[in-house]
C-alpha cells in the first residue's frame, strides 16, 4: 500500500519534469508553444507553473516509465497510463495536451490536467481518483498559494487552472480552484485553517454565476466571511484580465467584490419578473428573507433600506417582513 504509493508520488514528479522537458525542448511541442504563447503564457509562468506537454503519439510516458522500471499496472491506478483498449498492455492516458501539475497540500506531484488545444472533448481531461488524487480533498496550487492565503487571511476561489495562474501573474497570489467538481465542505474546513475570508470569483457564466451560489452557504457554514468577484459579459478571469488588464481586475473585481448577500440578490434578480406587480412581490419576500438571515443589525437595516427605497415601500414594512421571516427560521 504504502510502497505503491510511494512509487506513484515519484512517478508523478518524474512525469511532470518529462512533460516539462517535452514541451520546453521538443519539435514536436512548437504546436503547444505556440499555443501557450497565443493565450499570454509567458516562459517564467510556464516555468513557474510547470506546464508541459504530452506528445499524440501513444507511448511516450508508458515507455519512459517502464524504462525506469516502473509496474505499469501501478501506473495505470495511478492515472498515468491506460489500459489498451484491443490487447494486453497499457498506453498514455494524456495524449497531445497541455499538461497542468496538480499538487498535494505538500506540493508534491499526485495528478495532471491535460488541454486540447483545438476544439474537442473532453476540454480538460484530468487525472481520476487514485489513492494518490481525492478530488474533494484537493485544490489546484493550495501549496503554493498557502503563504499568500496565509498572510492576508483570504483566499481567492477561481473555476480554472487558467485562471488561477492569470489572476497569480496580477498579482492574486492567494488563488486556488477546484477542478471540475463543486466546492465541498472537506475543502472549505482545509481552507478556514489559513484564511478568513473567501473570495468567489468564478466565471461570469451561468453556470459559474450558478456554482458561486451553491458554494457561499458551504463557505458560510464552515465559518468563512465571503465576497464575490462579479465578472462582466460572462467573461471568465482569464478573458477578463487579456481584455481589461491586471490592474482593473485585482482592483474592481478582487477589492471590489460584493458581499455574499448583494451577490445573492442580483442572482435572484435574474429569476423574478421585476416588471410585474407579482414578480415585485415575490422578490421582496425572497430578498427579505436572504437579508433576514444575516447576523448583523446594522447590515440588514442598511440592505432593507436600498430594498424600501428601490420598491416604493416603507422601511417599517419590510422590517416586520424581515422579523417575521427571522422569528419562523428560529
Ligand atoms: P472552463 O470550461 O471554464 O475552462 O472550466 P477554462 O479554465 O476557462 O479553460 P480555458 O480557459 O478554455 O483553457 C473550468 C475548469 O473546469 C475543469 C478544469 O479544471 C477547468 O480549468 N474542467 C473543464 C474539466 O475538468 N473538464 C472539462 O472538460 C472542462
Ligand atoms: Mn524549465
Ligand atoms: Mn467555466
Ligand atoms: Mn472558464
Ligand atoms: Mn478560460
Amino acid at each position: 500500500r504504502q510502497k505503491e504509493k510511494h512509487a506513484l508520488i515519484e512517478a508523478h514528479a518524474y512525469s511532470a519534469k518529462l512533460y516539462h522537458y517535452l514541451l520546453q525542448n521538443m519539435e514536436v511541442a512548437k504546436p503547444a508553444k505556440a499555443y501557450l504563447t497565443s493565450r499570454g503564457f509567458t516562459d517564467a509562468l510556464i516555468e513557474e507553473f510547470g506546464l508541459g506537454y504530452a506528445p499524440a503519439r501513444w507511448d511516450t510516458l508508458t515507455q519512459a516509465l517502464e524504462r525506469k522500471g516502473y509496474a505499469l499496472a501501478e501506473m495505470e491506478t495511478g492515472g498515468l497510463l491506460s489500459r489498451r483498449q484491443e490487447s494486453e498492455g497499457y498506453v498514455d492516458r494524456f495524449r497531445d495536451r497541455i499538461m497542468f501539475p496538480i499538487h498535494d497540500a505538500n506540493g508534491r506531484e499526485i495528478a495532471f490536467g491535460g488541454r486540447l488545444m483545438t476544439d474537442g472533448q473532453p476540454k480538460y481531461l484530468n487525472s481520476p481518483e487514485t489513492p494518490l488524487f481525492n478530488k474533494s480533498r484537493t485544490l489546484y496550487r493550495l501549496s503554493q498559494a498557502r503563504p499568500a492565503i496565509r498572510r492576508t487571511r483570504q483566499v481567492v476561489l477561481l473555476e480554472g487552472y487558467v485562471d488561477v495562474i492569470k489572476a497569480w501573474s496580477a498579482g492574486v497570489h492567494q488563488g486556488v480552484a477546484t477542478m471540475g467538481t463543486a466546492l465541498t465542505g472537506e475543502h472549505a474546513a482545509l481552507l478556514k485553517r489559513f484564511a478568513d475570508e473567501a473570495i468567489l470569483c468564478y466565471d461570469g457564466d451561468d453556470a459559474g454565476q450558478a456554482a458561486a451560489h451553491k458554494s457561499i452557504p458551504i463557505l458560510e457554514e464552515a465559518g468563512f466571511r465571503v465576497r464575490v468577484g462579479v465578472l462582466p459579459n460572462r467573461l471568465d478571469p482569464d478573458e477578463y484580465i487579456s481584455s481589461y488588464g491586471p490592474e482593473p481586475f485585482v482592483r474592481e473585481i478582487i477589492e471590489g467584490a460584493v458581499s455574499a448577500v448583494k451577490f445573492q440578490l442580483i442572482y435572484l434578480r435574474k429569476s423574478h419578473i421585476l416588471l410585474e406587480e407579482d414578480g415585485r412581490i415575490r422578490y421582496l419576500r425572497e430578498a427579505v428573507r436572504l437579508v433576514a438571515r444575516r447576523d448583523s443589525p446594522t447590515e440588514r437595516e442598511l440592505l432593507l433600506k436600498e430594498l424600501a427605497h428601490e420598491f416604493g415601500v416603507s422601511i417599517d414594512t419590510l422590517k416586520q417582513e424581515a422579523a417575521d421571516v427571522r422569528q419562523q427560521e428560529k
